[in-house]
């Protein structure tokens, strides 16, 4: 079995000059299962459901990245809302906070995020979270929110704060940062996340996995990240692509294999 990558940007430009082929390598020789392709922004919303109509195994998450949040409209909560009836939508996403690059204004990013996240809750959908340098805020406001439902990705923080977004009940996914040598920090993460909560991604084009870490990330990169929480958790691969195809199946209420 191949894994899962629930968190790609294929409609990035990075992939501009090879995306076809890109794909048909990944589906054809079997690389990968499927993946999910996230929206960031309202200009890149349309295009993600296009790649999900495409291909078979390609869902979509529509949603505003808290860099884009200054750009959020009623039109634009309108879009998310009618391509979240899509059959191929899974999640409302990427949403959050990023205070490291503050690329949006902080108040606009916690207005954004907090009207995301409801409109979720209104649509019974899971969410797809971003945090960076936000911790405490991010739980805080996960928790005053009442969260029902989703993935803190990319995580990027220590074990404590792996069990606190636990308690909220949501599910923690893991990419190609797990393989970095300084990265101590969240391979103790990885062990505190019980299997059952565990996802896996790439986050591509970004986050390369080592030993490719100067190039261009790609989905079946996951297997790297698959092969280091095997490794961190003391059991077999197949082991960990079978429990988080699993665990993405529940979230997302999708038939992958
Ligand atoms: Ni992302």
């Amino acid at each position: 079995m191949k894994p899962f990558d629930t968190h790609t940007h294929i409609m990035s430009e990075r992939f501009d000059e090879d995306r076809e082929a890109l794909l048909a390598e990944l589906f054809g020789n079997e690389l990968i299962s499927g993946l999910i392709e996230i929206g960031t922004e309202p200009g890149d919303l349309e295009a993600v459901k296009d790649l999900a109509e495409q291909y078979e195994k390609v869902w979509f998450a529509p949603g505003v990245h808290p860099h884009s949040a200054s750009e959020f409209t009623d039109e634009t909560e309108a879009h998310i809302r009618s391509l979240l009836k899509h059959e191929k939508a899974v999640a409302l996403g990427e949403i959050g906070l990023d205070f490291h690059y503050d690329f949006s204004p902080r108040d606009i990013q916690r207005e954004v995020f907090i009207r995301q996240l409801r409109i979720a809750k209104s649509l019974n959908k899971p969410v797809i979270i971003h945090s960076r340098e936000a911790a405490a805020e991010m739980f805080e406001t996960l928790k005053n929110e009442n969260v029902n439902g989703g993935v803190l990705h990319c995580f990027s923080e220590n074990a404590a704060h792996a069990e606190d977004i636990l308690s909220l009940g949501l599910y923690i996914a893991f990419g190609g940062a797990i393989t970095h040598k300084t990265r101590d920090e969240l391979r103790e993460a990885v062990k505190v996340v019980p299997l059952e909560r565990l996802l896996i991604e790439t986050d591509c084009p970004y986050m390369t996995p080592v030993p490719f870490r100067n190039k261009r990330n790609r989905p079946d990169f996951t297997m790297l990240t698959a092969e280091k929480i095997a490794e961190l958790k003391n059991i077999s691969v197949e082991e960990v692509i079978d429990i988080t195809t699993q665990n993405a199946e529940k979230l997302f209420g999708i038939n992958i294999i």
